[in-house]
């Protein structure tokens, strides 16, 4: 088996947010689908080392802002390379908090979803939490992001943390 075929598969970028108490938190996710149309439900897939993880587990409620391809690697690299324990993330990020009291992200953004999660599955590294939508709109009409734009036009690398890391890469 090439587990660099795997590398075709396609998927967007995204910043998942969450909450816990009065505390907030987000991180860079590309594995975030929408699995049923009715009622409308999204999944996404969490490292569980991440303290997205914990906020998403313990108060069962989500955001996903979705990219655009005006988003800068320092801003990709902020959510998705380092954690909530070490940095403030939101200092000089402009975004809103939901009816829920999760953050969406205003920044480089061109729709949200907001999830209230009804399941999880334990796959391993990652769970993946499936979510029904309790809201979600538009923001902007610019385009989003996809995983192959972000490593081709942005030249980004994926951390060991991402669903997506093959060992191989060496690139962290
Ligand atoms: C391009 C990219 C894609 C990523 N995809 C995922 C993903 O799908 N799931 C995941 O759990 N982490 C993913 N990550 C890693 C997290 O964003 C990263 O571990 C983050 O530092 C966790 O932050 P936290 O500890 O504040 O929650 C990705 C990172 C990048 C840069």
């Amino acid at each position: 088996m090439n587990i660099f075929a795997l590398t075709k598969l396609s998927y967007g970028l995204y910043i998942v947010c969450s909450k816990n108490d009065n505390k907030i938190n987000g991180q860079i996710a590309n594995t975030v689908f929408q699995v049923t149309p009715e009622p409308p439900r999204v999944a996404v897939a969490v490292n569980k080392q991440n303290l997205t993880f914990e906020y998403i587990d313990k108060s069962k409620v989500f955001a996903v802002s979705v990219l655009t391809e005006e988003a800068p690697f320092t801003f990709i690299g902020k959510f998705g390379f380092k954690s909530g324990r070490d940095v403030n993330k939101f200092e000089n990020t402009k975004y809103r908090l939901t009816k829920n009291q999760v953050p969406i992200i205003l920044d480089y953004t061109c729709a949200y979803v907001e999830c209230k999660v009804i399941g999880k599955f334990d796959a391993g590294s990652h769970v993946i939490f499936l979510g029904d939508v309790i809201d979600t709109d538009f923001l902007s009409e610019k385009p989003p992001m996809t995983y192959d734009y972000y490593h081709r036009e942005v030249k980004g690398k994926t951390p060991k943390t991402a669903s997506t890391y093959v060992e191989e890469q060496k690139d962290e």
